[in-house]
């Protein structure tokens, strides 16, 4: 959609033009699955689809959110003194649960509002639309009401939406990913400490690949506590052996130590999974910073296998799209990214390549699940900011 668009769309809602734009983008995860609960590390990127905040101030209490991508909700609004989720607010409780929070946690919001979201992340592909939707209300409301706030604490105010207001259990990345990603770099996050690293992705002949099994992730919330608490499950065994706080503080040799404690074999799958991928993660910062690709991509697929038969998180489409970006030329690596059971996969290949590989998989996808997948080249943008044009200085 164009400026000019949205810019008319604005218009005809709030019958208004004066207004900023603050933009949040998606992510994706290079490596590092399931380890932000345990306390391990993550690698994700910020990406260059995300959500669009048109906004204003209001002279009153009210806070009017209209969104383009679900038009037939209209706008929606409630009263600055009623924040609390409504779920006939639908998508609208993610901005109200940030501005109920951000009041809680101290910071002056002395107005109302007239927002118009637009989103272009792929829906439900599990690119992280709600911690986009968060941060870009953050970011307004950063600059709308001048607040200094600290961008790790807006981190966690996304968080605590997401765990508190809406109810789903999810860790740090995808905030993290989405508040703090760089342009070009990915991010190497210990969850447990908040210590990270910015790593330039610098991978000249080869481009990342986004495949999206257009199957939707339907039982990814219940499925996704359940192996939260099968990890705890996990980690309180151990702990009567050695004294560790989170599953990511193991290595992998004190796991292959103790694992044999955890006498129920799919409860030792699920936490082998999160001491190794864990350590892969480590490991792939360290061979992108050598250059060693071929190592880089070693570590991507085995971080798939170990999510298919150890975790089991994978299912029939992503591992028939990763399965069948494997047998690709020119392809260094690929595996599922995010929460799993469906969504989006990501695969690294050469650069030359990447037209046959989208139609060498895409027909494969095609052929074995029935339906066509969806692929989108991704390039690695800036984290959540204003972008309103030739106002960069408020
Ligand atoms: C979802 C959650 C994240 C993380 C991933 C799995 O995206 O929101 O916190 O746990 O799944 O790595």
């Amino acid at each position: 959609m164009e400026q000019t668009e949205l810019n008319a769309i604005f218009k005809k809602v709030f019958n208004e033009s004066d207004y900023r734009t603050f933009f949040a983008p998606g992510r994706i995860n290079l490596i590092g699955e399931h380890t932000d609960y345990n306390g391990g590390h993550v690698f994700p990127c910020a990406i260059t689809f995300g959500t669009y905040a048109l906004a204003r101030k209001r002279d009153d209490q009210k806070i009017r959110l209209y969104s383009v991508n679900f038009e037939n909700l209209g706008v929606i609004e409630f009263d600055l003194n009623h924040l609390d989720y409504e779920k006939s607010h639908d998508w609208a409780n993610y901005p109200k649960g940030m501005i109920r929070y951000f009041i809680e946690a101290g910071y002056e919001i002395d107005s109302g509002v007239d927002v118009l979201f637009f989103g272009n992340i792929p829906n439900g592909a599990g690119l992280s639309s709600s911690a986009s939707i968060e941060l870009a209300t953050g970011v307004m409301l950063e600059g709308l009401f001048h607040l200094a706030i600290d961008r790790i604490d807006m981190v966690k105010i996304g968080q605590k939406v997401e765990n508190q207001f809406i109810g789903v259990n999810s860790g740090i990345m995808d905030q993290f990913a989405v508040g703090m990603g760089k342009k070009d770099n990915g991010i190497l996050l210990d969850c447990e400490t908040l210590k990270f690293e910015y790593a330039p992705i610098e991978m000249d002949n080869y481009r990342i690949v986004i495949m999206n099994t257009n199957k939707r992730r339907e039982l990814a919330d219940s499925k996704y506590n359940e192996r939260r608490s099968e990890c705890e499950k996990a980690l309180h065994v151990l702990q009567k052996h050695i004294s560790i706080d989170r599953l990511g503080n193991l290595t992998p040799e004190q796991f292959d130590q103790y694992q044999d404690e955890i006498t129920d074999p799919m409860i030792r799958k699920r936490a082998k999974h999160a001491v190794y991928e864990n350590n892969r993660t480590v490991e792939a910062l360290k061979a992108l910073k050598e250059n060693n690709l071929n190592k880089f991509g070693e570590l991507v697929n085995q971080s798939h296998i170990s999510l298919r038969d150890d975790y089991e998180v994978t299912g029939k489409e992503l591992d028939t799209i990763v399965e069948a970006a494997w047998k690709q030329e020119g392809v260094l690596g690929a595996r599922m990214t995010g929460a799993g059971f469906g969504g989006c996969a990501i695969a690294i290949v050469e650069k030359d390549r990447v037209d046959s590989f989208i139609d060498q998989v895409g027909k494969t996808y095609q052929e074995k699940i029935g339906y066509p997948a969806a692929f989108y080249i991704v390039t690695v943008g800036d984290g959540a900011k204003e972008i309103t044009t030739g106002n960069m200085h408020h």
